[in-house]
């Protein structure tokens, strides 16, 4: 078998099993998982309904560039969402099968490993997808700490040039997972002028763009960016866009690629090879989900009044802020943050995910460490419950 494969890491869920392992919860108190980033608002009736109604559709291979109503759908809902002039269906929109698919095989294709010792960049603490694909496609993951004191960003003035000189390929997470932090206009800016500077792919990863605060300003996005620094080709940019949170659809599988044709082209060709297409009753389905933003809205002031009420409960004890965007906080913790998660599922049965579970040390410095990461991904009353728990843990400490 593949070498690197022995390279991929536990995942952060693997451990966490071992972790609460050790320790037996109180019988009494219902478990609360805040662990988990799986949106569990109800998935939108009209989707089930195209998915009942098209199921028929099995009858067909579907094909890997998607359907022409799913693709100038797409492709319309960036050109509202972005303010885009105007995005090409056929030639700068691939549907993918959920975003992680997508990231891992655009890695795979992107990666030219006949170079001298390819690097994928990516934010530390990041999604895990990252790392692994960056090691299977035969380069190295280089992480660029997401620390406070710069907004939980990168700091990309801080890399040095012959990091640049071998990236291949930047991930940014825009609203990130775990920290929700956004990148904003001059951020992209820079990094456009990085990549052409040192012919690097830009890549960002905007799953999370629908969710954030209700009444507050879209969070931007990499092709937005483009568009206002009059890069209307995208050139060396994509970006990956899901349902699964926006639409509460983690299990349809369904979501995108969009950007510089350029890239997307040969993408296709991998992808055709690869064996990956939308089945079709999957696509009619994501049709829908995408031509609606009612149930979206609706979804935002869910998570905003949930942030609201779980806040009001934890910042007397902890040092938490509403995130920028994302159904995550990322407090800190008063004690380190494994024996944080660990003492919590013992005393109170709630499970959250140290935050160094998502992150790797890099020169001595963990971003996740003495941080924990809450997915305020259940009924408000739960989340409720869970906050009142957590703060009569911390108030035992
Ligand atoms: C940052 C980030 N990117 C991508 C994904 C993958 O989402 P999906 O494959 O459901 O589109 C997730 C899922 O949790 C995520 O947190």
């Amino acid at each position: 078998m593949n070498p690197d494969l022995s390279k991929l890491q536990p995942y952060p869920f693997e451990k966490l099993a071992k972790l609460k392992g050790a320790v037996t919860p109180p019988a009494d108190l219902e478990h609360i998982a805040l662990s988990i980033g799986e949106p569990k608002h109800p998935a939108p009736e009209f989707v089930l309904n195209t998915l009942r109604t098209e199921l028929q559709r099995v009858e067909n291979y579907p094909t890997t560039k998607g359907l022409p109503e799913l693709n100038s759908t797409i492709a319309s809902w960036l050109e509202r969402r972005f303010s885009l002039e105007h995005v090409d269906p056929v030639s700068q929109v691939i549907p993918v099968n959920g975003t992680r698919e997508a990231i891992f095989a655009f890695t795979q294709a992107a990666v030219n490993r006949s170079e001298y010792r390819p690097l994928v960049v990516s934010p530390n603490p990041f999604y895990q997808i990252y790392e692994g694909a960056a090691y299977l496609s035969g380069a190295e993951p280089h992480f660029l700490p997401c620390l406070e004191e710069n907004g939980f960003n990168p700091d990309f003035d801080a890399v040095p040039t012959d990091v640049w000189q071998r990236c291949q390929l930047l991930f940014v997470c825009t609203p990130g997972n775990p920290t929700g932090s956004t990148l904003k206009l001059d951020d992209f800016k820079k990094l456009i002028e990085l990549a052409d500077e040192h012919d690097f792919i830009l890549a960002s990863d905007e799953c999370y763009s629908e969710i954030y605060v209700d009444g507050a300003d879209a969070p931007m996005g990499l092709l937005e960016a483009c568009a206002k620094l009059g890069r209307h080709d995208y050139k060396r940019c994509v970006v990956f866009h899901s349902l699964s949170k926006r639409s509460n659809l983690p299990g349809l599988r369904s979501g995108f690629i969009a950007g510089d044709a350029d890239l997307l082209k040969p993408f296709l060709l991998y992808r055709t090879y690869h064996g990956c297409a939308m089945p079709v009753h999957t696509q009619l389905a994501s049709i829908t989900a995408w031509n609606d933003e009612e149930h979206v809205i609706a979804n935002r002031v869910e998570y905003t009044q949930k942030f609201r009420s779980v806040l009001e409960i934890l910042n007397p004890v902890l040092d938490v802020k509403q995130t920028e965007a994302s159904f995550y906080l990322w407090p800190r913790t008063p004690i380190n943050e494994e024996t944080f998660a660990q003492q919590l599922f013992a005393q109170q049965n709630v499970t959250v995910l140290p935050g160094s579970y998502l992150s790797r040390t890099v020169d001595g410095i963990n971003p996740g460490a003495d941080r924990i990461r809450m997915a305020l991904v259940a009924e408000t009353s739960e989340c409720i419950e869970a906050a009142r728990r957590i703060r009569s843990f911390i108030e035992t400490l």
